[in-house]
């Protein structure tokens, strides 16, 4: 009995150091995408947290600022040289490229003093003829240059030295102008003048700013302007992307034009309906062998997911003990890769490989924040002192609003001629494949393609099921959460078959 005890004693001991271990490797110092979602979602099932969980509509928006975007549209004279001061010569450690860069601060409401900093490479060929396409991060509060444009799709990607760049061999500017935007405020270089502005967020305002930041952009960037455009986006952007198209076509509506030729949104691993979102989760969790089929089991049945968790019933709220127990050691947004074991740069870059190194987020955030880096990029002009830069803002303390669901968004844009394609990279435990096909399913949609494998290179590259009414679903196999870094090429080809319009290639030999 005795010994019994001390070695189970001991046991805890060692689980404990052992997590801490964990702990302090994920923790490091910053924030990154999988924590920020995370925390978010904790947050709102808590019960003092009084979030607007109603439905978005923009014309529902107050939009008594309005009358602000006639106003920005007759200040586009400037726009030519405004556009030589935002060309980016070349970043430091950079390898030559032959498309330009842009980057530098729009302003998206000047009372307030709120700018949000955008990147913007044109496309690597035909830069004339291929469409604008907008990436846009989740968290809330997740930077589209920490994951977007310098671990996942952009052209670059930090070397371990934290100062030199390698080439992205798969990156979405070989099929589109891609644009990369730091929103809302206080997340990356984008800030605010107004101190409350970076505390508070919501979808809504998120949604509005973003528009804002659009109009006045293309202003600067007049060739855009009538250009076939796509909002594509991943994890909480999955509120962003819908939001930001319904409001668009709200404004399009209104001023009975284009203003902005808005064809279509691509969200992958997207927050779409809370409930399913969620019992997909532990779906995904038991059916890829993270916990027991039993507590899997006691989660659906006991869990209503409705209430804030303190009211969940004691049986659930064990169930959901045994799980946190089982998944923290693992990370859940690819939970077949390793953890960083070591947040240090190293004095070589260290040779990349075509997976992404688990300690990027710690050579970007060392990167972004170098003097030199900042100044060839046209960031950090104002000498914003609230914060350093962060892959995932901790400044943004109070999100206000966030819809249950955006599943009315998605009949919208289906109903109007928009072109809706859904894609989970199916590594993903976070905002897993099974929650994606749990929410779709509850659309009831018919189907017009049945469940058929699509091919890359003679590979499965996923699979993929089309829904009358032009919605795609797609899934990218062995990709984690933040698909092109884990699966970089089936992320370029998805996005090319996406832009096209055409189905992804049932066959080994494509056809087009
Ligand atoms: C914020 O304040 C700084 C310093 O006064 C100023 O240079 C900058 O233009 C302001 N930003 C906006 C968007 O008004
Ligand atoms: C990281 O760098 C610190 C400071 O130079 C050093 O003390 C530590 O041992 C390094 N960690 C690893 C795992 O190499
Ligand atoms: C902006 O630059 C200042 C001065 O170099 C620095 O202290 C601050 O952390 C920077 N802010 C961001 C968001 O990088
Ligand atoms: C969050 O912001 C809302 C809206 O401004 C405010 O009513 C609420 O008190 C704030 N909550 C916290 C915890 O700061």
């Amino acid at each position: 009995m005795e010994i019994f005890k001390s070695t189970t004693y001991l046991l805890l001991l060692v689980t404990l150091f052992l997590s801490t271990i964990v702990s302090q490797i994920n923790g490091g110092g910053i924030k990154t995408q999988s924590e920020a979602l995370g925390q978010f979602y904790k947050a709102k099932l808590k019960q003092n947290f009084n979030i607007d969980k109603s439905h978005f509509d923009a014309n529902l928006v107050d939009h008594n600022d309005l009358q602000y975007f006639h106003i920005a549209s007759k200040k586009s004279m400037v726009s030519q040289e405004v556009l030589e001061n935002d060309k980016i010569q070349k970043l430091p450690g950079q390898p030559p490229v032959k498309f330009e860069q842009y980057g530098g601060y729009v302003t998206v409401d000047e009372s307030a003093g709120r700018a949000f900093y955008y990147y913007f490479v044109e496309a690597q060929h035909s830069k004339e003829s291929l469409p604008l396409l907008l990436w846009l991060n989740g968290g809330p509060g997740c930077s589209s240059l920490a994951y977007g444009a310098f671990q996942e799709l952009g052209p670059f990607r930090v070397n371990s030295d934290g100062k030199t760049l390698h080439k992205n061999n798969f990156a979405w500017n070989y099929a589109a102008n891609v644009l990369f935007l730091e929103s809302p405020a206080g997340v990356g270089f984008s800030y605010s003048n107004t101190s409350t502005d970076v505390k508070i967020g919501g979808d809504k305002k998120t949604a509005n700013d973003n528009y804002q930041f659009l109009v006045n952009w293309l202003e600067r960037f007049p060739e855009y302007k009538d250009r076939d455009f796509y909002i594509s986006g991943e994890s909480y952007a999955g509120h962003y992307v819908p939001q930001l198209a319904n409001t668009i076509l709200y404004h399009n509506k209104k001023a009975n034009k284009n203003i902005i030729n808005l064809k279509g949104i691509l969200i992958g691993n997207a927050v779409i309906n809370d409930e399913t979102d969620t019992r997909g989760m532990y779906e995904y969790f038991a059916s890829h062998a993270l916990i027991s089929d039993e507590v899997e089991a006691e989660i659906q049945k006991e869990c209503k997911f409705t209430v804030p968790e303190s009211e969940e019933s004691e049986e659930c709220q064990v169930a959901l003990g045994t799980t946190e127990h089982d998944t923290r050691p693992i990370d859940i947004y690819a939970i077949y890769v390793p953890h960083c074991h070591n947040t240090n740069l190293t004095a070589k870059p260290k040779k990349p490989s075509s997976v992404i190194d688990p300690c990027s987020d710690y050579y970007t955030t060392a990167y972004m924040n170098r003097p030199d880096v900042q100044k060839a990029l046209h960031a950090n002009v104002t000498n914003i002192k609230y914060s350093t830069w962060q892959p995932c803002s901790d400044v943004l303390t109070n999100w206000t609003d966030s819809p249950s669901t955006i599943i009315p968004l998605l009949r919208e844009f289906m109903a109007n001629d928009i072109r809706v394609w859904i894609f989970s990279g199916d590594t993903d435990g976070r905002v897993p494949v099974t929650s994606t096909k749990k929410s779709i399913k509850i659309m009831k949609l018919p189907i017009k393609t049945p469940w058929h494998p699509w091919f890359l290179n003679g590979e499965v590259g996923g699979y993929t099921q089309v829904y009358k009414g032009d919605m795609t679903f797609a899934t990218v196999r062995g990709a984690g959460h933040q698909v092109p870094s884990y699966k970089a090429a089936r992320a370029l080809s998805l996005i090319i078959h996406f832009l096209a319009g055409i189905d992804l290639p049932d066959s080994k030999k494509p056809k087009y």
